[in-house]
């Protein structure tokens, strides 16, 4: 089976890179209401009917190819997994660690959580069993660009090479590895170093957020 199939992506006739959004057409998260974020998604996939007119589809550069949702699990040491399944995350466990743990997410509310992992491109998850110890979450505008974010692995976890190999999922064995990926990080450079990050050149910008 090819990257293509195997993946929640794919890449449409015109070579950008198109999210399978079949996996939010269920619109919830392992159980919980993905709310808002999965309607617009539904909305935008859907045709519409209004009365007396025709069904609406969307325009061929939107529609990609034939949606398949097929996750990718790849087993590690210890009966560890990895897994890109969105359905699959605990949001509870995701949302406590960023909220309390992260320097950079620190007090995120739950439905602000929630709602990232709904609109992301793509999650890897890694899991113990049934527990959620680890996560990274990508979203990208599909054609240049995609950035990664809220990568952690529990303390417990840590130091055996999970951390590397949930980046290596996300960012080596998907279709979203022809894209250029940026990222934020305070100390993690030696890791993200591994996977061909560097400093960025005088070509890059950004402007920090406004105060609300
Ligand atoms: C960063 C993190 C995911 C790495 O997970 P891990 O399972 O320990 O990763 P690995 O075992 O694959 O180790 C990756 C390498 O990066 C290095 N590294 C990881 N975190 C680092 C940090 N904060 N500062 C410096 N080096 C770090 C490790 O020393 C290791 O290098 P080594 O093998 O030469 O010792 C984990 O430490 C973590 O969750 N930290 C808290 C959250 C965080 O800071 N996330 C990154 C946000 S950008």
């Amino acid at each position: 089976m090819g990257t293509a199939a195997r993946h929640p992506l794919t890449i449409d006739d015109t070579g950008e890179v198109v999210t399978r959004l079949c996996r939010f057409r269920a619109g919830r998260v392992r159980g919980r209401d993905l709310g808002e974020a999965a309607s617009r998604t539904r909305r935008r996939r859907v045709p519409v009917r209004e009365a007396g007119a025709k069904i609406r589809t969307p325009p061929r550069r939107a529609r990609g190819r034939a949606c398949e949702d097929a996750p990718v699990q790849r087993a590690l040491a210890e009966n560890l997994v990895l897994d890109d399944d969105v359905d699959r995350v605990d949001v509870d466990a995701v949302h406590d660690f960023l909220s309390n743990h992260a320097y950079w997410a620190e007090g995120r509310p739950h439905d602000v959580v929630r709602r990232l992992i709904g609109h992301a491109t793509r999650i890897v998850g890694l899991y113990d069993g049934p527990r959620q110890v680890g996560f990274a979450r990508a979203f990208t505008d599909g054609t240049s660009v995609v950035y990664l974010a809220d990568v952690y692995v529990l303390p417990a976890y840590r130091g055996r090479g999970l951390g590397s190999e949930l980046v290596r999922e996300m960012i080596e064995h998907g279709p979203l590895r022809h894209l250029c990926w940026i990222l934020h990080t305070r100390d993690a450079h030696p890791l993200y170093r591994r996977f061909g990050f560097g400093e960025p050149t005088e070509r890059v910008m950004e402007r920090a957020p406004a105060p609300r």
